[in-house]
């Protein structure tokens, strides 16, 4: 009996091995911005397939594609036309079917954007709703509008759209207004319609049969709004005092448009069926990331409830919310603690810190902040997702407000567009210091290279032995160490504008002092964490330290300079 028993917690053990997305390095590229294969000044699905073999080198686990597919590319691919159609910019189906075979054969997970909560108005179901051709007559949300006191039409609510003004659009042949969250082109699907349900399961399955290893599920909040009363109508939202501009997205708080309970149920479903694939398909666990800007008590809810799993991975944006060049070492402790404190002990943890949506890292913290960040972001526990460029250090770019292209930067005032543009972070990757940064042979790209791209690139990083790219690759191999596979972070502590913690496995123990200050502090370690030796290696840090890797210091008389980050190991 005892034997049984033994032998039955062995192999409870041993089913509980880690699923392979557990400690990934997760990627997003940027499809416009990554490699042109083709010199027309815009990436594509060739370029990406002949630079997995860069992904799997820097240790990447898995891509994830911004949209693919057809589109009149008015949200950069975000507003789509087709779910199931590559955009001939990008290439063909082929060209995906290829580009997923390469990367199996190197063994990288390739993820799709799925975006659910609009299509674009040139989609067929858009233009059959506006004809009231039936089943698509209700895949969108259509509303008369009300008349006012003067006899004149006006949006049905006060709701106002993610990128400024009216979420209602007037349209002439339907006669309705349809609403839109992000931009006039984008019409917001219908989800109380079952059709649309079954329709968006279909898109999913689709791409599974592909082959594509899961989903980044776009602007998940916005998937539902309040159900319309028994006589179709919606509800206005408060006001937001501090935010007087009726255009700006700010002035209404969004308790209808947004975070409406059903959402929770609709991740679990797509969980669901991506399990049931598993089971029914075989092979290795297709994965959701959710992308939930909301508060920390939503998030937490797209796990799952308890009784059904949701998102894998629902995006942590606390820290890419909460925190900026200012931010201390307490800051960035407490984002970290009300991340980790509040997730259910059964989820992974993962860290964004950056994205085609925000300002890059180094922008946003300060380019000899660059290592640091990356350091901390491949440290702890759980998933790290990585923006492409932000291994090199890349930074933004300044686009006039002429040449801005985004939406959200385009429906702003000249005065204010700089600090919602999203361009910035989305010019073209530098891979060396040939024409256009070796992204194109073109003699224009879609959004201007860097300047700085002779002497920021992924060719001199790579030939350097000193190179944010060099800090990058030991952090991806680390992460490999049993160490950084548990979900714990060991004693965490906070001394002056220094976070260090540490992380403890099979016998290794390291610690990550991460000095966010300007200025040098000195550590005794040994006395902050008694467990390590008084001797430490250097495992990495920060390109401009005084340290270097492999060096044997005193742990005892740590200098943490300013500005720079480093793991060190007992030794
Ligand atoms: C998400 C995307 C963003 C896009 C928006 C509308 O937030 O990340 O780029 O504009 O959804 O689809």
């Amino acid at each position: 009996m005892k034997i049984f028993f033994l032998i039955g917690i062995t192999l409870i053990g041993l089913t509980q091995a880690k699923d392979w997305w557990e400690n990934g390095n997760f990627y997003q590229i940027y499809p416009r911005s990554f490699k042109d294969s083709n010199g027309d000044g815009v990436g594509d699905l060739n370029g990406i397939a002949e630079k997995l073999p860069y992904l799997k080198e820097i240790g990447i686990a898995g891509a994830w594609l911004s949209p693919i597919f057809k589109s009149p590319m008015v949200d950069f691919g975000y507003d789509i036309a087709d779910y199931r159609v590559i955009h001939p910019e990008f290439g063909t189906m082929e060209d995906f079917k290829n580009l997923i075979k390469k990367a199996k054969e190197i063994g990288m997970k390739i993820f799709l954007d799925f975006v659910p909560n609009h299509t674009s108005d040139e989609s067929e179901w858009f233009k059959k709703s506006v004809q009231r051709i039936e089943p698509y007559t209700d895949y969108y949300i259509w509303h008369d509008g009300i008349i006012d006191e003067n006899g004149e039409r006006k949006p049905p609510t006060n709701w106002v759209s993610a990128f400024r003004y009216s979420a209602w659009e007037w349209n002439e042949d339907r006669k309705q207004y349809y609403l839109h969250q992000f931009a006039i082109k984008q019409p917001d699907l219908n989800y109380r319609n079952p059709k649309v349900v079954t329709e968006m399961k279909n898109v999913i399955k689709f791409w599974l049969d592909i082959g594509v290893d899961g989903f980044r599920i776009d602007a998940v909040p916005y998937m539902f709004e309040i159900e319309a009363d028994k006589n179709g109508n919606y509800p206005d939202e408060p006001i937001n005092e501090n935010c007087p501009n009726p255009d700006d997205n700010c002035h209404t708080k969004k308790i209808y448009t947004q975070d409406q309970i059903e959402t929770y149920d609709m991740i679990y479903q797509w969980r669901e069926l991506c399990d049931e694939y598993k089971k029914e398909h075989g092979g290795d666990t297709r994965i959701l990331f959710t992308e939930a800007y909301t508060s920390l008590e939503n998030e937490i809810r797209y796990y799952g409830d308890g009784k059904r799993n949701g998102s894998h991975v629902a995006f942590n944006f606390e820290l890419i919310s909460y925190t900026n060049m200012g931010s201390t070492a307490a800051d960035f402790n407490k984002h970290i603690d009300s991340w980790l404190n509040k997730i259910p002990k059964d989820v992974i943890a993962n860290w964004v810190l950056g994205n085609h949506d925000n300002h890059r890292l180094a922008s946003r913290y300060g380019p000899a902040r660059t290592d640091l960040f990356n350091i901390m972001l491949n440290t702890l526990p759980g998933n790290a997702i990585t923006y492409n460029g932000e291994e090199i250090g890349m930074t933004d770019v300044w686009i006039s407000w002429e040449d801005s292209v985004d939406p959200q930067a385009c429906n702003t005032d000249p005065d204010r567009y700089y600090a919602v543009s999203r361009d910035p972070a989305r010019t073209p990757f530098q891979w060396d210091a040939s024409n256009l940064a070796g992204f194109s042979s073109s003699t224009n790209s879609w959004l201007p290279v860097a300047k700085n791209y002779t002497i920021n690139n992924v060719l001199m990083q790579s030939r350097s032995p000193v190179s944010h790219l060099q800090v990058f690759k030991k952090l991806t191999k680390l992460r490999q160490e049993p160490a950084f596979q548990t979900k714990t972070l060991n004693e965490k502590i906070v001394h002056n504008n220094v976070l260090l913690y540490r992380r403890e496995g099979k016998g290794d123990n390291y610690i990550i002092v991460l000095n966010f200050g300007k200025n040098s502090e000195t550590i005794n370690l040994k006395e902050k964490f008694p467990s390590i030796t008084n001797k430490v290696e250097i495992i990495t840090t920060s390109i401009q330290s005084k340290y270097t890797d492999g060096e044997i210091v005193d742990a005892t008389k740590f200098v943490a300079e300013g500005e720079v980050g480093t793991v060190v190991v007992s030794v």
